[in-house]
């Protein structure tokens, strides 16, 4: 790297214990001078931040970089969505911009510890490929991968993420929840702050949800919609009241001929 550029790692951190780096994401960390830890104002704020620190220390002990710590800018939720995301992702760019120009000297390496993997339900790639294509030829980016939270669900339930040659859909709870259901075969639900899973009771369906995965909280429920559909809301309340947050994602599949 010549001593003009600036490097950053968009390290995907698993979703949440140290055991999910992968050996590439170590071996990056430790070339990092300056860790950017963004976090969301709000109840799980100091818990996100903490888990991220946890990997630090449990890979480079307590020494030897730098920690910058900022809130993220939160998304305002008006009627109009995309406009919403538009001036968000404005904000979250010129936030990035301001962090790399202040706070990290030329021939420096950051990153940022990334939820999962980079590549899913979070566009911080896209905004740094933005930042980089304006940094004439001063900013190099690097991506590394990450254990999903969708991998660490199917994992944790035991089951394969599709049934034999079936596809497999990956959505959003503002999708589902005005879906038509029966456009839902086999999904994984991220991002569901409705419970969504509700409109598909007397469907054949079954339901594979986890809170927390990955995390010391963690808490599975499966079985078939109509079954644990009730479980699952009183759960969902119980354990959001209890911390202030939770983070959730669900694989939702409709049975076919030979399912129990
Ligand atoms: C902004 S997206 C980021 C996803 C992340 N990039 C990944 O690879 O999993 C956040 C959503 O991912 C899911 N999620 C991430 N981590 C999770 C975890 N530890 N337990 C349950 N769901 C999780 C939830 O659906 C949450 O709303």
């Amino acid at each position: 790297m010549n001593c003009e550029m600036k490097k950053l790692y968009l390290i995907g951190m698993g979703p949440g214990k140290p055991e999910y780096l992968t050996v590439q994401a170590i071996n990056a960390l430790k070339q990092v001078n300056v860790f950017f830890m963004l976090e969301k104002e709000g109840r799980g704020k100091l818990e996100l931040l903490e888990m991220r620190q946890t990997i630090l220390t449990h890979y480079l002990g307590d020494t030897g970089y730098r920690v910058v710590m900022v809130n993220s800018p939160a998304r305002a939720k008006t009627v109009d969505y995309q406009n919403d995301v538009q001036i968000w992702h404005d904000e979250k760019r010129a936030l990035f911009a301001q962090l790399i120009a202040n706070e990290m000297a030329d021939g420096q390496i950051g990153a940022f510890l990334l939820w999962g993997d980079p590549s899913l339900y979070d566009q911080t790639v896209s905004l740094i490929a933005d930042l980089a294509k304006h940094y004439t030829g001063k900013l190099e980016f690097e991506i590394i991968p990450g254990i999903t939270s969708v991998q660490v669900l199917t994992a944790k339930h035991k089951i394969p993420l599709n049934r034999v040659g079936e596809s497999i859909t990956i959505t959003t709870g503002r999708h589902v929840e005005t879906c038509d259901p029966i456009e839902i075969n086999n999904a994984v639900v991220m991002l569901d702050y409705n419970a969504s899973f509700q409109r598909f009771t007397g469907q054949n369906m079954d339901i594979y949800w986890g809170g927390y995965l990955g995390c010391a909280d963690e808490v599975l429920v499966s079985g078939a919609v109509d079954d644990v559909c009730d479980d699952l809301l009183r759960i969902k309340s119980e354990v959001r009241n209890e911390k202030g947050w939770l983070m959730d994602i669900y694989l939702l599949r409709r049975r076919i001929d030979g399912d129990h």
